[in-house]
């Protein structure tokens, strides 16, 4: 078991928190900002127990000059300081004499943020490839880190597993909410359904291939179906084709063609404009010209019935176009179903959280992530250099 932040000695250290403040902005105000209120828990634990807090984070990617000022974490300061009702210094560099000074005069329960950890990237991706001269210097500002950024646990950073390497170190409460919820899956309670959407079936292959053994069922939704249906050798329209996989899915349905469940109909259309009429047909049956938008009412019953007895379900990728609302429909009624049968019902991050989200069911399921490409990669069975870089107990 990874060491948590309770096993830490906190009071009067410089405790460096790494959080995943990498929030999707739009027009410089933050559009959602879930992952700032799930890291206040170990936020606020640090502060009660006087530490120096010292929050560092990424913010999107930094490739050149012009990135800097459209991903500063200026914004972030700003809505922690309102939302933990407290004036939080905001460091606007990664590295200066004034950190340094800031750093030495902070008294116990003062809180500082340091400016995006990637701006370091400019400078020869020096934050992205663990970078040893800058993790020792970021580690040099602190007595003790604290791991709490699990949707960047799959990255191995100067800002996680660099400083990790050189400080006393423990997991914060956020990553260790996440990973019992995913924990649960290693021995699941039976039946043990896995719902997978999304466009493309090549960013699901390992997915696919780790958890089509150990589920009970795969249910399969979103453009990847698609790719499903072809190998299958059905018509599919113009719908979203991933051409190089479909050996892949032939070899999948061939192998578990018991377990994967596709959908029978689809709600269809000559593009993807909200005002074009859409109808619903029938598998193999999508006109030429048309593409499947939305998984059909057959399709959802045919879902439910799967999941009627399920004790577990994890989830990744929604099952239509759900940024449009008539296309969100198979979603929706998947996410009522679960959540009226009170399935425990994992969400993995990404694009079926802000489906889930938008739908109003981010907080009746059991657990939806903070983390994308973390839980995925998780799901795929992948060691996690974040979490790896974390003491045992
Ligand atoms: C995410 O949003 O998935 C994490 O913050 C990691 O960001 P990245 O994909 O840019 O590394």
């Amino acid at each position: 078991m990874k060491k948590t932040i309770m096993d830490l000695d906190l009071e009067g250290k410089k405790v460096i928190i790494r959080c995943d403040f990498n929030v999707p902005l739009k027009d410089g105000r933050i559009v959602d900002d879930t992952r700032i209120v799930e890291s206040l828990d170990t936020i606020r634990y640090a502060l009660d127990r006087q530490a120096k807090v010292i929050l560092m984070s990424h913010l999107g990617r930094v490739k050149e000059a012009a990135d800097l000022q459209k991903n500063s974490l200026t914004p972030v300061a700003i809505r922690l300081s309102e939302l933990l009702r407290r004036p939080i210094a905001f460091i606007n560099r990664t590295r200066s004499e004034k950190l340094k000074e800031t750093i030495q005069n902070m008294k116990n329960g003062d809180i500082i943020l340091i400016e995006n950890t990637r701006f370091e990237d400019l400078d020869g991706k020096k934050e992205s490839s663990n970078d040893e001269e800058l993790a020792t210097y970021w580690a040099s500002l602190g007595d003790v880190f604290i791991n709490d950024a699990f949707g960047t646990i799959h990255r191995a950073h100067a800002s996680n597993v660099g400083i990790a390497s050189k400080l006393p170190n423990a997991i914060g409460f956020l990553v260790e909410k996440e990973l019992s919820a995913l924990q649960k899956l290693e021995n699941p309670e039976r039946p043990y359904m896995v719902i997978l959407g999304g466009s493309k079936v090549s960013d699901k292959i390992g997915v696919i291939k780790n958890l089509v053994e150990k589920a009970d069922k795969l249910l399969i939704g979103g453009g990847m179906t698609f790719t499903f249906l072809k190998a299958k050798g059905f018509d599919i329209g113009k719908s979203i084709l991933d051409s190089e996989n479909i050996d892949f899915c032939k070899e999948m349905l061939e192998k578990y063609g018991e377990k994967i469940v596709l959908p029978i109909d689809f709600q269809a259309a000559v593009d993807t404009n909200e005002s074009t009429p859409s109808h619903v047909v029938k598998v193999g049956e999508i006109p030429a010209e048309e593409l499947g938008l939305d998984i059909g009412p057959e399709s959802i019953q045919l879902f439910e019935s799967t999941l009627e007895n399920a004790k577990i379900v994890v989830w990744n990728g929604p099952l239509g176009m759900y940024e449009i609302d008539k296309y969100s429909v198979g979603t929706e009624q998947i996410l009522k179903y679960v959540t009226d049968h009170n399935i425990e019902t994992i969400l993995g991050g990404g694009d079926i959280v802000a489906a889930a989200s938008k739908l109003g069911y981010k907080d009746k399921v059991t657990h939806a992530s903070t983390g994308g490409g973390a839980t995925l990669e998780y799901l795929e069975g992948k060691e996690l250099p974040g979490l790896a870089a974390i003491e045992e107990k």
